[in-house]
Formats: structure tokens, C-alpha cells, sequence
């Protein structure tokens, strides 16, 4: 695992979009896997305007979303194809037929979970993923105790979770209870990993997802099995990690 801890949130993110930019010209038809929350949002404010006036070739990118709530359709104002559609596409330069998430209202999930797997190999994998982190260490929508070899398919959220995106959907009984999340094995399988996390409320999952052991209880945690993965962190969100001297020697500053 690369850790770069950088001394603020907005040099996180920069960092973030950076090492995006250096991907995408590498490989114009990067198949790039995209995630959702809070913590995106300014990483996707900063690449669309970064890549349009830096003139990135975007429109060769084939995208794959994280996951999806089930039971809303994609118009739904809070389904994450909104989320997407709104934070990132209408900004960028890129087909949106090219641009994937599990559908939240298939009539049956399960199966959807199957087609999206399916899409995703047919693409032939992720070239790069780009996560965030849940507070209880979850990746995509994969919480604890998720089998670390799982593929997608539906989950059941927890408490925690449908308690911090409750602030998206006003009441508590709008928070859907189920959700269709790449697996950790389809996620530990794209050829690179870049994971942002920041704000303090992130310290303990960073901790664990870094030096604690490598168990379903933290789903990050399988993240140290991965060989191509960079942690990118600010100093909130680094505050409980024991080994910091080390990481600040080997790239100090997150260079
Ligand atoms: C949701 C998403 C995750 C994301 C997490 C963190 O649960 N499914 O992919 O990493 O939120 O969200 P935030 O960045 O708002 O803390």
C-alpha cells in the first residue's frame, strides 16, 4: 500500500484527481471505476473543470459505478445515477453510454447484480478503481462482515450507514435498506486502486483499514492484499495511524 498523507482536504483531493489525470492520458479508454458519497464530490467538481482545461480525452472512458440503492429509479433524486449525471457527467465530456450503475429498480436485483458482473468482465475489468470510505470501514456498499471474496450482489445496509446518508433523504424510513455493491473480490481485482478518505471521522476505518488486521470486519482491510493500491489521506483522517513517521519518510508530504 502507497500512503500519502497530505496536510489538508483540498490538497487530498487534488492529489486524488491527479493521479486520475496521469491514468486517463496513459490510457484513453481507461475502464474507470467510480464511487459516490460526500468525500467525491469535490474530486469530481475539480476533475471535470481540470480535465476540460487541460483538454483530457475523456470520451474514450468506459465507467463502472461502485453501487446502487435498490428501489430507486434512476431519476430518482437521490439514486446515484443522479448523483453522477449531476456531480460528474453533465461536466465532462463523455457518452453517457458509456457510463454504468446497477439499475435500483430492476425487478429483480439479484439478477441485475449478475448483469452488471457480467458488463464488468466484458469490459475486461477495471482498469483503475477509485474509492472512498465508510466510516465503519465498508467499500462500496460492502459492509462488515462481507466475504472478502464476494462479486456483486445485493447487501443489506447497517444502522451506521443508513444513519450517516440519512441527511440525503430528510427522514429516516427514505433510507433504503438494500443495495447492489460490487463485491470486494470483483474491486480487489482492478489493476490499480486509489482510495480517498478524509475528516476525522474516517480515523478509525483509515486505522484499521491500514494497520489493523485483514478481516471481513473491516472490509478496507482487504485493500492490503492488493499490489496496486494508493491511500490517500489528509491529517484528520491519519490521526490514529501508529506508523505515520514511516509513511511521511517514504513520500513526505503524500509526494
Ligand atoms: C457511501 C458509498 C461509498 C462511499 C461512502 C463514504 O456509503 N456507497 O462508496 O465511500 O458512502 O461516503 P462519504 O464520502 O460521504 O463519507
Amino acid at each position: 500500500m502507497k500512503i500519502l498523507i497530505l496536510a489538508t482536504k483540498n490538497e487530498a483531493v487534488e492529489r486524488t484527481v491527479r493521479l486520475l489525470h496521469t491514468a486517463i492520458r496513459k490510457k484513453p479508454n481507461l475502464v474507470l471505476g467510480l464511487a459516490t458519497g460526500g468525500t467525491m464530490l469535490d474530486v469530481y467538481q475539480s476533475f471535470a473543470k481540470s480535465a476540460l482545461s487541460a483538454g483530457l480525452e475523456t470520451d474514450k472512458l468506459t465507467t463502472f459505478n461502485l453501487d446502487e440503492y435498490i428501489g430507486l429509479p434512476a431519476n430518482h433524486p437521490q439514486s446515484y445515477r443522479t448523483y453522477m449525471n449531476d456531480n460528474l457527467f453533465a461536466n465532462l465530456n463523455i457518452p453517457l453510454s458509456q457510463t454504468y450503475i446497477p439499475r435500483g429498480d430492476a425487478l429483480d436485483p439479484e439478477e441485475e447484480a449478475h448483469r452488471y458482473e457480467a458488463l464488468l468482465s466484458a469490459a475486461g475489468g477495471l482498469d483503475f478503481q477509485l474509492l472512498g470510505l465508510g466510516e465503519n470501514g465498508h467499500i462500496g456498499f460492502n459492509e462488515p462482515s462481507s466475504s472478502l471474496a464476494s462479486r456483486t450482489r445485493v447487501k443489506t445496509l447497517t444502522r451506521s450507514t443508513r444513519d450517516a446518508n440519512r441527511r440525503y433523504f430528510g427522514c429516516d424510513e427514505g433510507v433504503p435498506k438494500l443495495a447492489i455493491t460490487m463485491g470486494i473480490r470483483s474491486i480487489m481485482d482492478a489493476k490499480s486502486i486509489v482510495l480517498l478518505a478524509t475528516g476525522s471521522e474516517k480515523a478509525q476505518a483509515v486505522f484499521d483499514m491500514i494497520e489493523g488486521p485483514v478481516s471481513a470486519s473491516c472490509p478496507a482491510s482487504a485493500l492490503q492484499f492488493h499490489q496496486n493500491t494508493t491511500i490517500i489521506l489528509d491529517q484528520s483522517s491519519a490521526a490514529e495511524l501508529r506508523n505515520t513517521e514511516y509513511y511521511q519518510h517514504v513520500h513526505k508530504d503524500g509526494v
